[in-house]
C-alpha cells in the first residue's frame, strides 16, 4: 500500500484495503464478562441487548486495540457509553432520531445506537478508511458511514442531526477545534446536542500509571518540562508525534477554554467524567430560536 499519497496528511489508509477476519457476535464472548464494565449500572437486560445485537466484533487491530483481547468489554463499554447519553438526555427531555459519531472508528459505540435505541437516522464518520470499510461491510446497511477527512468539513445538510458524538475524537484533534465546533453547530438541529470527550484539567491533574495516556505523555519529549505542573500551562496544550499526518497527537483543553471559546459557538451545558474516568464529557447545545 502506497503511504505517501496526499490523502494521507489529512485521512488515513484512503487507498488501503480491509483483509482482516472478524470474531463472532457479543453472546460469544459473555464468559470473559469480569465486571470492570459493570453491566449493573447500565438500564438494559444484558441478554436483551445480546439477542438485539447479532453483528461480529472487530478484531482488536480493527478495533483501535480497545480493550485488549476482552471482546466482551469492548462490546459492552459501547452500551455503557451510549447509556450515559440516553440517561442525560431523557432527563433534559431531548428526543434523539438522529445520531453522527465522528471518529466512529468500527462502530464500537454507534453499533448499539442502531441496535438499542430508537435512533432512526445512525450514522458515523472517520477519517480512517479502513474503519469506514469494516462498518460497510459487517454493520447493518441501516447504518450510514462515509469517510471524512481533518479538514473540518462535513458532507451533511445544516440543521439535520439530533445528537453529534466523538468519543476520543478532540483528544487528537490538534488543530481547527473551533472550525469542528462551528461545523457541529451547523449540521446540529436546534437543541440538538454535542456530547464530545475531551482531556481537560482533571485529566492533567489525575492522569496516573495504569492510564493509556500516561505511557505517551511520558514518552513524549516536550512533557518533561511539564511534569508536576498542578495546572495546564495553556488553554490548549498539544503533544504532537509527526507534523505531516491527522491523528498523531494527544491535546489537553483548560476547562475554562473550553466553557469560553467553545461555548461561544454552541450553548454550553456542562462538562463531567465521562466513563471511563479517564476523559470528561462536554455536552453542548444547539440553541433553540
Ligand atoms: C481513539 S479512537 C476512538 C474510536 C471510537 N470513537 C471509540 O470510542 O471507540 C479515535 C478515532 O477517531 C478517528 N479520528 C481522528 N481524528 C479524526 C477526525 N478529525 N475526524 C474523524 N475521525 C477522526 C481515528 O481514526 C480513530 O478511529
Amino acid at each position: 500500500m502506497q503511504t505517501d499519497v496526499w490523502e494521507n496528511f489529512i485521512s488515513l489508509n484512503s487507498t488501503g484495503d480491509l483483509k482482516s477476519e472478524v470474531l463472532g457476535p457479543a453472546r460469544d464472548y459473555v464468559s470473559q464478562r469480569d465486571g470492570s464494565v459493570d453491566w449493573n449500572e447500565i438500564e438494559l437486560p444484558l441478554d436483551l441487548a445480546m439477542n438485539r445485537d447479532v453483528s461480529p466484533i472487530p478484531i482488536e487491530a480493527d478495533r483501535e486495540l480497545y480493550y485488549g483481547p476482552n471482546h466482551f468489554n469492548y462490546w459492552a463499554s459501547g452500551v455503557r457509553d451510549l447509556m450515559q447519553i440516553l440517561e442525560w438526555a431523557r432527563g433534559q427531555g431531548i428526543k434523539l432520531e438522529s445520531s453522527l459519531d465522528i471518529g466512529c472508528a468500527s462502530g464500537r459505540v454507534m453499533r448499539h445506537m442502531h441496535y438499542q435505541t430508537n435512533i432512526k437516522q445512525v450514522m458515523g464518520c472517520d477519517i480512517n478508511r479502513l474503519h469506514v470499510d469494516w462498518v460497510a461491510r459487517h454493520l447493518p446497511p441501516e447504518i450510514t458511514v462515509f469517510q471524512n477527512s481533518s479538514i473540518p468539513s462535513l458532507p451533511l445538510p445544516s440543521e439535520s442531526v439530533d445528537l453529534v458524538t466523538a468519543f476520543s475524537v478532540f483528544t487528537h484533534i490538534e488543530s481547527f477545534d473551533t472550525t469542528w465546533l462551528m461545523e457541529l453547530r451547523r449540521i446540529l438541529k436546534p437543541g440538538g446536542i454535542a456530547w464530545l470527550t475531551v482531556h481537560g484539567e482533571r485529566t492533567w491533574r489525575e492522569v496516573a500509571p495504569g492510564w493509556p495516556l500516561y505511557q505517551a505523555l511520558h514518552a513524549h519529549p516536550d512533557f518533561a518540562a511539564m511534569r508536576g505542573l498542578p495546572q495546564l500551562p495553556s488553554d490548549r496544550v498539544i503533544f504532537r508525534w509527526r507534523a505531516d499526518r491527522s491523528y498523531s497527537a494527544n491535546i489537553f483543553y483548560r476547562d475554562a477554554y473550553i466553557e469560553k471559546c467553545w461555548g461561544r459557538i454552541l450553548e454550553f451545558k456542562g462538562m463531567f467524567p465521562a466513563l471511563p474516568h479517564f476523559q470528561d464529557v462536554v455536552v453542548l447545545q444547539k440553541p433553540n430560536p
